[in-house]
């Protein structure tokens, strides 16, 4: 099967400094990825490489058969409605419902779409995520957990082939985090390729999902699935 994801040989600095060196990596349609590494290892910039938020030094990027490395202005957000981003922070709008959160995303980044169908897509994406019934809520009256399935079904809504998270646990207890990782296992197991930045080794090794390993902006390690073992990065270092 033809990957979602694909990088090769991708090197990013910043000036003198070197984020990301010589990372190539593969990911399938329904797979997921955790992506583990120490602060400073590259693993946010490798992110905004995927979306275009970065323009790579060298090297490719293809998303979904798309070039993200070197796109035309015009085609970035074409780029951007396939893959759904997840942030550690949820980044919804206070002033928004939940709802309205997840339709304005929709209509902000595909001005084709109507209202009625917006509205439908918010709906079955809130379902998906468990809070068919808070919809009408405002993001302060959700617990931080269900923020973060409130903007995972932001993400999902359009039925991106690719997901990405950046953190997603960071602001949440243990069993809440695992809640949410088990949340991206169904999205991947729906057919999205997922990939998820984290720091949390104890859902990690809980979880046993393939694992990619940076340090120091290279990629170190890359266990499959059910085979991940000792984790840490200082014995790869
Ligand atoms: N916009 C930028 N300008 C200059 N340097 C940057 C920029 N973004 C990232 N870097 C540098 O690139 C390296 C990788 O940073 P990155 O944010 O990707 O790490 P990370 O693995 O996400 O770390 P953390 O776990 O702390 O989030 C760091 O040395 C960082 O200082
Ligand atoms: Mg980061």
């Amino acid at each position: 099967m033809t990957a979602i994801l694909e990088l090769s040989g991708v090197t990013r600095a910043f000036g003198e400094r070197t984020a990301l060196e010589d990372v190539s990596l593969s990911l399938r349609p329904g797979e997921l990825a955790f992506l583990i590494g120490p602060s400073g290892a590259g693993k946010t910039t490798l992110l905004r490489l995927i979306n275009r938020e970065l323009p790579p030094t060298h090297g490719e990027v293809w998303v979904d058969g798309i070039p993200a490395h070197r796109i035309k202005p015009g085609r970035i957000p074409a780029l951007r409605r396939r893959v759904g981003v997840v942030f550690q922070d949820f980044k919804l709008l206070p002033r928004l419902t939940v709802l309205e959160n997840i339709v304005f995303a929709l209509q902000v980044t595909d001005l084709k779409v109507s209202d009625k169908q917006a509205r439908d897509r918010a709906l079955d994406a809130l379902e998906a995520v468990g809070l068919g019934d808070r919809g009408a809520d405002y993001p302060a009256e959700l617990s931080g957990g269900q923020q973060q399935r409130v903007s995972i079904a932001r993400a999902i809504a359009r039925q991106p082939g690719l997901v990405i998270a950046d953190e997603p646990t960071g602001n949440l207890d243990l069993d809440t985090g695992v809640s949410i990782i088990d949340l991206f296992t169904d999205i991947a197991r729906f057919g999205a390729g997922v990939l998820v930045a984290t720091h949390n080794l104890q859902i990690v090794r809980r979880r046993q999902q393939r694992t990619l390993t940076l340090v120091n902006g290279r990629l170190v390690r890359d266990e499959p699935a059910g085979r991940v073992g000792k984790l840490g990065w200082a014995q790869s270092s």
